[in-house]
């Protein structure tokens, strides 16, 4: 395993669309060995490929609970609205108050091949819509409530 480089702010890469994950191969499993490590070394819970410059549509997520991959997701249903703090790896010392449906189910890939669905709500439901965005080159920053900007974090 290695740590892989994150992307951050003006990136270009951060702005492309990724492309479906085709062959469940070596290549797959050794980037998403390097994103799981990656991800635990940093103080986020969900990295995209394309944020380590991988244009392939591959998501880790770590919500405490057993860290989840995500290979070719896409959100098949949603409800609510939630209005609540955002920030992203490739956006250090930002954060953006966004809105989100409050519930989603996933559709995806295991490493595997085979299909699974995942549900979640409130931070949950936030991660993989946040996540799933960088797929198609959507940042937080585009979702932001209406009248809310982006907040410099403090050091404190
Ligand atoms: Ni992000």
């Amino acid at each position: 395993m290695a740590l892989r480089k994150i992307r951050i702010n003006d990136d270009p890469i951060l702005r492309k669309k990724s492309r479906p994950v085709e062959e469940f191969d070596d290549r797959l499993f050794t980037l998403l060995d390097d994103m799981r490590e990656t991800l635990a070394k940093s103080d986020g819970i969900g990295l995209a490929a394309v944020q380590v410059g991988v244009l392939r549509r591959v998501v880790v997520i770590d919500l405490g609970d057993g860290v989840k991959e995500l290979i070719n997701p896409s959100i098949v249903e949603s409800s609510g609205e939630q209005r609540e703090s955002e920030g992203c790896l490739s956006l250090p010392k930002k954060y953006g108050i966004t809105l989100r449906p409050k519930n989603v189910t996933v559709r995806a890939q295991n490493r595997n091949g085979v299909w699974c669905l995942y549900k979640g709500t409130d931070l949950a439901a936030r991660c993989f819509c946040h996540e799933i965005d960088h797929l198609d080159g959507k940042l937080y920053t585009d979702v932001l409530a209406p009248g809310e900007k982006v907040y410099i974090a403090s050091d404190e």
